[in-house]
């Protein structure tokens, strides 16, 4: 079987890695890839968001199913494009993705589906959404509609700050169109985690908790990242818990999804927060996350290609889905000065000291190759991830891989799992 995998980042060289130990693929094309992935299959210059251009590369190289990475090509409609040409997408349609393309339709869905989440107003006017932020009971979440790059939400502690949020969101467009409409919601608060769910449709298959790690200092301070580092299973989120959480969180969706014509095939992300009163969706994702997919994809004991074509196919139930009982921990190393302008082209060494340590295994993202040696190319560089019996050894694995890594300025969190081991395990 030939497999086409969009994306270029850490998430997608784990599910290169991954795809490759199956037995039913015996090519994996990876547009554009990264040196990580090139050692896994072949890579192909065309970008995630050239829609003609992947489906003309699928089209060519006769695959039998595409893999997004990343939400923009889905976004874009991928899906769809793809559909026309009746080669199968692992990934939803133009219409799912807007969950995550727009945070009013995927507020509004989740009112509909009755999924517990943030009170919310919706605003088209800055004017409008100001004289009701001059009013409303503070803390208060402001969120641009659209893609924002995971920087479009401020939780204002003070009115200032949340009127310069719309301010800059709807008046002076930091973000363009994206801020067009502002979602303004409540402040809730408690321990997060990342939910995801295997989807063909119908059915609903969960993933074991996991948990990210977002602001890029210690102790969860300054500002947001793509992700710091993260970890499965997440003790916030136990296995006894995961059933009825996706119930409450996730089910209802799909089922509203296939009502309205448009069911859902891929994996679908809940960003969830447990509260005092239970656990309330943040966000949906229609993709893995970036890096929680690195540790899931060190514990599925299954066919990751197996899976996502029953996903395509709706015949989910009749994939087998094991995971590993260990725990996989996941540190993000990134280059000095991200998440803001940072430097690119150190040199890289010690990748295959660490990954002769026993399960551990290095996840490349922002990298390329300069004459021949590998070079930085991007704000967050590897994902060092660790397999170990409990969270203890995975972390301090991947934290000795981490530190047997080194490029100028090297960035590193030392505090991924901490909120896990400072919680009893069930
Ligand atoms: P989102 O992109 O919607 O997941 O928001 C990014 C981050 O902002 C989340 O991971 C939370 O830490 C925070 N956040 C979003 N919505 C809320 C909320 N209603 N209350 C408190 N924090 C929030
Ligand atoms: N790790 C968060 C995300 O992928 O959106």
């Amino acid at each position: 079987m030939r497999i086409l995998l969009v994306g270029a980042g850490g998430r997608e060289h784990a599910l290169a890695w991954k795809l490759r130990q199956s037995p039913l693929i015996d090519n994996l094309i990876i547009a554009p890839g990264n040196p990580g992935t090139a050692e896994e299959g072949q890579n192909m210059p065309i970008t995630a968001d050239d829609i003609p251009g992947l489906v003309r590369l699928a089209r060519d190289q006769a695959v039998d199913m595409v893999v997004p990475g990343p939400e923009l090509p889905l976004v874009l409609g991928l899906h769809d494009a793809l559909a026309t040409e009746g080669i199968p997408c692992f990934g939803p349609s133009a219409y799912c993705a807007r969950l995550e393309g727009s945070k009013v339709f995927a507020k509004n869905m989740m009112r509909q589906a009755d999924v517990p989440t943030a009170d919310f107003r919706v605003f088209e006017e800055a004017f409008e959404a100001k004289d009701f932020v001059r009013s409303a009971p503070l803390p208060l979440v402001v969120k641009a509609d659209g893609l924002a790059a995971g920087k479009g939400v401020v939780v204002a502690k003070t009115r200032k700050e949340a009127m310069a949020a719309v301010e800059d969101f709807m008046v002076r467009r930091i973000f363009g169109n994206a801020g067009e409409r502002v979602v303004v919601e409540e402040a809730l608060s408690g321990e997060e985690a990342s939910l995801l769910a295997f989807c063909d449709g119908q059915s609903v298959i969960p993933l074991p908790s996991a948990q990210d790690h977002k602001p890029i200092g210690e102790n969860d301070t300054g500002p947001n990242t793509g992700g710091m580092g993260a970890y499965s299973p997440a003790p916030v989120l136990p296995e006894p818990m995961i059933a009825d959480v996706t119930s409450q969180t996730i089910t209802p969706l799909i089922r509203l999804l296939a009502r309205q014509g448009y069911p859902f095939k891929g994996v679908i992300y809940a960003g969830l927060m447990f509260t005092p009163k239970g656990p309330y969706v943040l966000e949906y994702n229609v993709r893995f996350g970036d890096p929680e997919c690195q540790p899931l994809m060190m514990r599925l004991k299954s066919d990751l290609a197996e899976i996502m074509l029953a996903c395509c196919r709706g015949e989910l139930r009749k994939a087998p889905v094991e995971w590993s009982h260990q725990t996989s921990l996941c540190v993000v190393l990134s280059a000095p000065g991200y998440p803001g302008s940072y430097a690119k082209g150190m040199t890289v060494t010690g990748i295959d000291q660490a990954e002769a340590l026993p399960g551990v295994k290095v996840f490349q993202s922002g990298t390329s190759l300069q004459n021949n040696g590998l070079v930085s190319a991007g704000g967050r560089v590897l994902s060092v991830t660790a397999l170990g019996e409990s969270l203890e050894t995975a972390r301090a694995l991947a934290y000795q891989g981490a530190d047997l890594i080194h490029f100028d300025g090297k960035y590193l969190r030392r505090d991924i799992g901490a909120k896990g081991l400072n919680r009893p395990t069930t």
